[in-house]
């Protein structure tokens, strides 16, 4: 079954064909990066805007004339104006094109992203399916999401950790922002820390808090803080830190590239301490999650789960527990639309009037009462 995935949740405009779940046949990105960048941030308008006018080609390229059994969209979470977007654009194409349509859930998705291969694959079996992978626990990191979930059973998600407040993208996002190196800025850290920490090994990285928010506060809503993180905090501390040290500079003597951005030693190496702070709470909360609830497996995807520090971390962690580590290939951990296809294959389709009804739900939770299981009719 050939499925045609739509995804315009934040500043991707992405569409993908996806064979039986898993086999990619087609998967165009079209990134608007550049049109946020002057902002720091994404830009709800502009992004809604981009998305009109770049879908219908998105589209036609992924496409490609093939012919596909089912359109599947992104309904929430995520800005209702750019989901709005690729809502309708579905709804129209699975009319016009008498197939079912199919509502996907895009923190689901990412959990989905590990499974995907490459047409034509030189080794299917190398990519397993969702299905078998479970009881796992899941970690979806990325510039809006920070939430880790629970996964007793294929289909059934409970949510056992997540962010108090910025995402761990954000967290990248906005040091970058205090630090002068553009956005986003999660790559450029990653980069700079990494190629520093290649050299310098056995350095003390700068005690940066570890995003450990404080037991019994209200925003936990239940959860428990030591599977939560905060990154208020850190940045914060970042932003003092730099206030503390204004000799502190990208430039100046002894600048240098590193992983192929420039910095000076000093800069260098407050961009590698905050990293290895992020690195730290997210491998801190993993570790406590994969005691309190030992399982199999652990999937892990969202533009964050890109990070090397994370990468190596959690791949140590999981191999120390005995525990299946799967990672999304690094083209799939962004937002993109074979994730889409590839979760509709085992949702349920809706067709006629009520694949109409189908609405956009920007604060759609995984797991949640609203849960793409049944779709958003
Ligand atoms: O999943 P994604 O494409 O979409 C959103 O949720 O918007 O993630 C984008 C986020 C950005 O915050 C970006 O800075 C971050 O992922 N990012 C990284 C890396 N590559 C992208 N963060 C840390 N290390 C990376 N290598």
């Amino acid at each position: 079954m050939d499925i045609l995935g739509i995804e315009t949740s934040c500043d991707e405009t992405s569409a993908a064909v996806v064979r039986d779940g898993r086999e990619v046949i087609s998967n165009v990105v079209y990134t608007q990066i550049p049109l946020h960048r002057p902002y720091g941030g994404v830009v709800p308008e502009i992004a809604s805007r981009a998305h009109v006018e770049k879908i219908h080609q998105v589209i036609s390229d992924a496409l490609g004339g093939r012919k596909v059994d089912a359109v599947a969209v992104t309904y929430g979470p995520g800005l209702a104006p750019a989901l709005l977007v690729g809502v309708n654009a579905a709804k129209g194409l699975a009319k016009a094109l008498k197939v079912p349509l199919i509502g996907v859930n895009h923190i689901e998705a990412h959990l989905h992203s590990p499974f995907l291969f490459d047409s034509p694959s030189p080794d299917p079996s190398a990519a397993p399916d969702p299905r078998d992978v479970c009881p796992a626990l899941g970690l979806v990191v990325s510039g809006g999401n920070t939430i880790l979930v629970d996964m007793p059973e294929y289909g059934k998600y409970e949510v056992i950790g997540e962010t108090l407040d910025d995402a761990a993208g954000e967290a990248f996002d906005k040091a970058a922002k205090l630090l002068g190196l553009g956005y986003p800025g999660g790559l450029v850290i990653d980069r700079i820390s990494e190629a520093f920490a290649r050299e310098n090994p056995g350095l003390d990285f700068i005690p940066f808090p570890k995003g450990r928010p404080r037991e019994g506060v209200s925003a936990l809503a239940g959860l428990p803080a030591s599977l939560c993180v905060s990154f208020s905090g850190l940045k914060t501390a970042l932003m003092r830190y730099l206030q503390a040290h204004p000799e502190i500079s990208l430039s100046g003597p002894g600048e240098r590239d590193w992983g192929g951005h420039m910095a000076t030693p000093e800069a260098a190496h407050v961009i590698a301490s905050y990293q290895h702070a992020i690195v730290e709470a997210v491998s801190d909360r993993v570790r406590t999650a994969l005691s309190m609830r030992p399982r199999k497996a652990f999937v892990l995807g969202g533009g964050v789960s890109l990070n090397s520090g994370i990468r190596k971390s959690l791949s140590a962690l999981c191999l120390e527990r005995g525990v299946k580590l799967y990672m999304a290939k690094p083209k799939y951990t962004g937002d993109n639309a074979a994730m889409i296809a590839a979760l509709a294959m085992y949702r349920r389709r809706v067709e006629g009037a009520a694949a109409m009804r189908m609405d956009a739900m920007p604060a759609l939770e995984i797991g949640g009462a609203c849960c793409s299981q049944e779709g958003a009719v």
